[in-house]
């Protein structure tokens, strides 16, 4: 028996569970006291057989090793920093069609972030543009923001418009399917296109709309724009819901939960359970089988849920945050892939049709999809996902839009 052979004793398993641990790893050859089982039994710890696969180091930061060293812990993981771009650039102007609840908020999220010189913002509702323009506008004397709000009705407002985000369109009421919303919204979406196309033709436009696959594939057509300036926001709003529900389910810190949601945005959405990490590890580290599931199911109904609740219209709040998320990886003030909805040329193995995808962006909009590998089931997921959407688009056999 070799001299340095490692014995668990009860003491290691109650300073693991002082330190939050779950599990302890048990290397072949590694004696485990009958006292270790007991205490191990009785505080939830799990005795795993080693080795087991280790998470990705995160890259030291320096106050992370400060922080180890003065406190004399072993080492913990850290949430590594949100990649950060470089240089971000700042919109001149950027365009925000539909007042609501999501455009209301996503003008005031923009303008308290600066991202622009001037917010423009556009509904038809007389006087809702304009006041919230006015009340904005108010709040810089406290928040100092230097963005510029301005409001009004007319669509020609939007000329000029580095991006314009469209969230113009009837929201959902209790009961009803985003694809409920198809026919009322398509007409709003077309004649919103069709103003961006002839006073915006430069610009990248981000559809918020629903059902948002679909709209924005009426965005692609109508405005017959390049596929890397039409993109949808819905994978990050859904990838937020995704990564709040297994923080909560795991206890552990939203910022602890890496996850991704692609495919639509409805009931064929696609959370990429393979590849989620929580501190790190995937997510049975952490979760049964039936916690993942129940995580996969609170994502995907979690729109219906706040529109149950609200009755009156759907969330705004983390759609406008997600809106946000995508502006800022626009402007390259974040770096790395967010799910974006946009048209697919090949990637995945579909073919002209919108779709929830990791995507690279930059200031003119698409730079590349990251065909990131999945489990066969998610890729399965995914075709179905786009045979779904393809169905509900009429005279969808026609590729969609034109580069
Ligand atoms: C939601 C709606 C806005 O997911 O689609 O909350």
């Amino acid at each position: 028996m070799p001299a340095d052979r490692r014995v668990i004793g009860s003491e290691h398993v109650e300073r693991a569970s002082r330190r939050g641990r779950r599990h302890i790893e048990v290397l072949p050859g590694t004696i485990v006291t009958a006292e270790a089982r007991d205490s191990a039994a009785r505080l939830r710890i799990a005795l795993r057989a080693g080795p087991l696969d280790r998470p990705a180091v995160p890259v030291p930061d320096g106050t992370a090793a400060l922080v180890r060293g003065l406190y004399r812990r072993g080492a913990k993981w850290m949430p590594p920093a949100r990649p950060e771009g470089r240089n971000p650039v700042r919109f001149d102007r950027l365009a925000v069609v539909g007042a609501g609840g999501v455009g209301a908020n996503v003008a005031h999220l923009a303008a308290n972030a600066g991202m622009a010189d001037e917010v423009v913002v556009v509904d038809i509702v007389p006087g809702l543009a304009e006041s919230l323009a006015v009340d904005l506008a108010h709040a810089s004397g406290l928040t100092r923001s230097r963005s510029r709000v301005t409001g009004g009705t007319g669509l020609g407002l939007v000329a000029g418009a580095d991006v314009a985000v469209v969230t113009a369109g009837r929201p959902r009421a209790p009961g009803m399917d985003r694809a409920d919303l198809l026919e009322a919204n398509r007409r709003t979406v077309r004649s919103v296109a069709e103003s961006i196309r002839t006073a915006s033709p430069g610009a990248v436009v981000l559809v918020v709309s629903n059902p948002l696959d679909e709209m924005t594939v009426e965005m692609l057509r109508a405005t017959e724009f390049p596929r890397e300036r039409v993109l949808g926001m819905a994978g990050t709003l859904d990838s937020a819901r995704f990564r709040e529900a297994l923080a909560r389910t795991a206890g552990v810190e939203v910022d602890e939960v890496e996850a991704m949601v692609l495919g639509s945005h409805g009931a064929e959405m696609v959370p990429v359970v393979s590849r989620a990490r929580i501190r790190g590890a995937p997510l049975e580290r952490h979760l049964r089988r039936a916690q993942i599931d129940a995580c996969v199911e609170r994502t995907v109904a979690a729109g219906a849920r706040v529109v149950a609740l609200r009755k009156t219209g759907s969330a705004t709040l983390a759609p406008a945050h997600a809106v946000v998320e995508v502006l800022e990886h626009l402007r390259g003030a974040r770096a790395g892939a967010v799910p974006v909805s946009v048209r697919l040329d090949g990637e995945f193995g579909i073919e002209g049709v919108v779709l929830g995808v990791p995507c690279r962006l930059g200031p003119r909009g698409l730079i590349e999809i990251e065909e990131i590998p999945l489990a066969q089931a998610e890729r399965s997921a995914l075709s179905r996902a786009a045979a779904a959407i393809r169905s509900r688009i009429d005279g969808a056999e026609r590729p969609v839009g034109a580069s």
